[in-house]
């Protein structure tokens, strides 16, 4: 199967943004592919756009029926069609929290303001009243909180003398268009990028009490300070031309180091050079990478090497 993110798109209108999710997924690196298009509306043009490129389509208006009710049918057929990732592309409901709570970091919206600038309707008509000198369309992973989850990436659009609210919304349509597959395409892929894996492992390393950070053989590695500092962990980016995006972390010794590999081959592997003295391999590039693991290994590995002095305030901390 392939590694792409499956992607349930939901839409209310025209659908130009599907439109533009869709035709990006097809270029070559694509990292996501489009499994559903859904809309609250059967005569929304959008989803025969989508029929006609062969995606499958569900609709169900929402008059007569209740928020949780309509909610359930639409992520039933999200689940059925195996995506795992919602992208709002104007749908113009606002979802239940009990469905938005089960897509955490899940779920993207694309909102045409600069968030958080003009949350709710009539963006554009705010911004030309305000006196702003731009409006444009910001990305953003959805939350209970309307239009208020975290901002994935924004554009910028001019707003010229003698602009409307509609000459405003076709010009930011356009950059909606280059934004929404950019920013997706990113997040979904971010699980196999170097630089978001080493903020996330620098920040767990760098969270041990008195941790520096410092390069060893053009690695960044981690260790603990002063003059008798040693390294705790290395952050290893296909180095020594392993095929890993990895954590290396140190184990009691090789007979340990042997054994996890022996369990999760996938998950383990011996480091070059690091292998002999007892240090494991911890694949990171992949999408079901445990962090909670990763965070326990930093920490035992920052415990098998910290002073005395640093532990023992831990463990004494523990005792409470
Ligand atoms: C887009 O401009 C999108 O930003 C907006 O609806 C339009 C849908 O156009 N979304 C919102 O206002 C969400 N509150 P489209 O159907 O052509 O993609």
């Amino acid at each position: 199967m392939s590694d792409k993110a499956r992607v349930a798109v939901f839409l209310s209108g025209a659908g130009s943004n599907m439109a533009a999710l869709l035709h990006a997924s097809h270029l070559p690196g694509a990292a996501y592919e489009i499994v559903l298009v859904a809309s609250n509306d059967p005569a929304a043009p959008g989803l025969a756009l989508a029929e006609a490129e062969g995606i499958p389509t569900f609709a169900l208006a929402h008059k007569g029926m209740s928020r949780d009710a309509h909610d359930a049918a639409m992520e039933a057929e999200v689940l059925r069609a195996g995506a795992d990732h919602i992208a709002l592309a104007g749908y113009m409901r606002i979802l239940s929290d009990g469905f938005v709570g089960r897509w955490p970091g899940r779920m993207l919206n694309i909102h045409p303001s600069l968030l958080p600038r003009y949350k709710g309707l009539d963006t554009h008509a705010r911004a030309i009243a305000a006196g702003d000198t731009a409006g444009g369309v910001s990305v953003h992973l959805v939350t209970p909180d309307l239009d208020a989850g975290e901002v994935l990436g924004q554009l910028a659009v001019a707003i010229r003398p003698g602009e409307t609210a509609e000459t405003l919304a076709a010009r930011v349509r356009m950059a909606e268009h280059q934004l929404y597959p950019h920013v997706l395409n990113r997040y979904v892929a971010r699980h196999h990028d170097s630089d978001w894996l080493l903020a996330r492992v620098r920040k767990l390393a760098m969270a041990m009490p008195e941790a520096e950070e410092r390069d060893s053989h053009g690695a960044p590695g981690f260790r603990t300070s002063g003059r008798s500092g040693k390294f705790f962990a290395y952050f290893s980016d296909r180095h020594h031309g392993e095929p890993h995006i990895a954590l290396l972390a140190k184990t009691s010794g090789v007979d340990e180091m042997t054994d996890l590999i022996a369990r999760d081959p996938e998950r383990f592997y011996r480091p070059a050079f690091y292998g002999a003295s007892g240090w494991v391999g911890i694949v990171l590039n992949r999408r079901d990478t445990d962090w909670d693991q990763v965070a326990h290994w930093i920490a035992r590995s920052w415990r098998s090497v910290a002073p005395r002095r640093l532990t023992g305030l831990l463990d004494a901390a523990d005792a409470f």
